[in-house]
């Protein structure tokens, strides 16, 4: 699938290590106040979000109603059947399998014409390796895990243009990506 037939503008939000995980080994976020600041503002400028079960599965309440409340949202999943018997879908919810094209179509039909991709490294790594993604703000925090999620958990050789650094406080760094021009 190329981006040339979709309308639809995808921003991707990571906070990332040091040594490229994006969570801990027992799952904990361990990214700056300032960081989380910068996530609530980001989200705020998109009308739907995408993001995996298994960053579904850590606050699903939390996901499905906290988050960007009222705007629609599709659950990355191999199960779509057996989370729609839990979780009604309706036009702020759909579960779907990893194809980046019914996303984004279904977000289109809903409305959405800027989506956040919101992780985890599986879905950041689906949509890197389509070239979908139009916009990446990476936060790079001054931490080394060793162990947790990797920010891209499949081969998606992308190659990014750095567009803007900025400090969000003296340790922290936003890194503002765009796809490189061919
Ligand atoms: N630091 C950050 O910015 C940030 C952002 C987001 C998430 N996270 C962290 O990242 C972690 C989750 O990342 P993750 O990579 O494990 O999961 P994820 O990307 O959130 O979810 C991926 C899901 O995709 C499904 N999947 C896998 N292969 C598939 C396929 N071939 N077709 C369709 N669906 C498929 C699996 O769901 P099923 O098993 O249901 O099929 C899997 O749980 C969490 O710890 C979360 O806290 C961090």
């Amino acid at each position: 699938m190329s981006k040339s037939n979709q309308t639809i503008q995808t921003l991707l939000l990571a906070a990332v290590s040091l040594d490229g995980k994006i969570s801990t080994g027992d799952h904990q976020s361990f990214s700056s106040p300032e960081d989380k600041r910068h996530f609530f503002a980001s989200v705020e400028t998109c009308d739907g979000c995408v993001f995996g079960s298994g960053s579904f599965e850590e606050d699903p309440s939390w996901m499905l109603h906290e988050l960007m409340p009222g705007k629609p949202r599709v659950v990355v999943t191999r199960k779509a059947e057996a989370y729609r018997q839990r979780y009604p879908e309706g036009e702020t919810l759909k579960f779907l399998g990893d194809d980046p094209g019914p996303i984004l179509d279904w977000l289109s039909a809903q409305g959405c014409r800027k989506v956040a991709l919101l992780g985890g490294g599986h879905v950041y790594s689906v949509f890197f390796r389509h070239q979908l993604v139009d916009r990446a703000l990476i936060t790079l925090e001054p931490l080394v895990l060793g162990e947790g999620t990797p920010f891209c958990r499949e081969a998606c050789e992308t190659h990014l243009c750095l567009r803007k650094v900025e400090n969000l406080n003296p340790n922290t760094l936003l890194l503002d990506f765009a796809p490189k021009e061919n």
